[in-house]
């Protein structure tokens, strides 16, 4: 059976530090769904349909193994609903661990057949996160080499 894991959250936008975790759990998993949270409570810099084509972009060339979704209401429904064995988070550093544990915790209790996995990004994109991104770019400072080049077009697109 085909091992298939989620790798949720907002991608707005997506980083480079994104592209390195979907790229790491490409080798762990046969099929890494991308699902990017709708939640109407956020006022995002990019709509939804605007981040499903970014991702599609980038990941275009894994399109055999990594599928792009949107999700609403609790993660761990959706994750049943469509047989993922796991939940894939990026964690850069202790503070995100403390962010992650009551997640996964509440996540295991509702669900105890779906595992969540920390992957670790690269040294050089383990600082970056998207509100650093929007902050810094929106500032004029520069965010090239920190998220694919096709988002920073788009982000300069917003700015018109
Ligand atoms: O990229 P983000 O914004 O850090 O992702 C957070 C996300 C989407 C993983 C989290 O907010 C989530 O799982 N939301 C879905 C609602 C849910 O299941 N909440 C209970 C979590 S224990």
């Amino acid at each position: 059976m085909a091992r298939r894991a989620i790798y949720p959250g907002s991608f707005d936008p997506l980083t480079n530090g994104h592209v390195d975790i979907i790229e790491r759990a490409c080798h762990i998993f046969d099929e890494v769904i991308v699902a990017i949270l709708i939640n109407p409570d956020k006022h995002p810099m990019f709509t939804v349909a605007e981040r499903i084509e970014m991702l599609k972009e980038v990941t275009g060339a894994r399109a055999s193994q990594v599928v792009i979704e949107t999700f609403e209401g609790l993660l761990v429904e959706y994750a049943r609903q469509r047989q993922a064995h796991a939940i894939i988070r990026g964690v850069r550093s202790i503070k995100d661990y403390e962010y992650e544990l009551p997640m996964v915790l509440m996540n295991r209790r509702l669900n105890p057949q779906v595992e969540t996995v920390f992957l670790i990004a690269s040294e050089e994109n383990s600082y970056v996160s998207s509100s650093l991104i929007k902050e810094v770019f929106l500032l004029g400072g520069s965010i090239e080499g920190l998220v694919p080049h096709s988002v920073i077009e788009r982000m300069k697109e917003k700015l018109i």
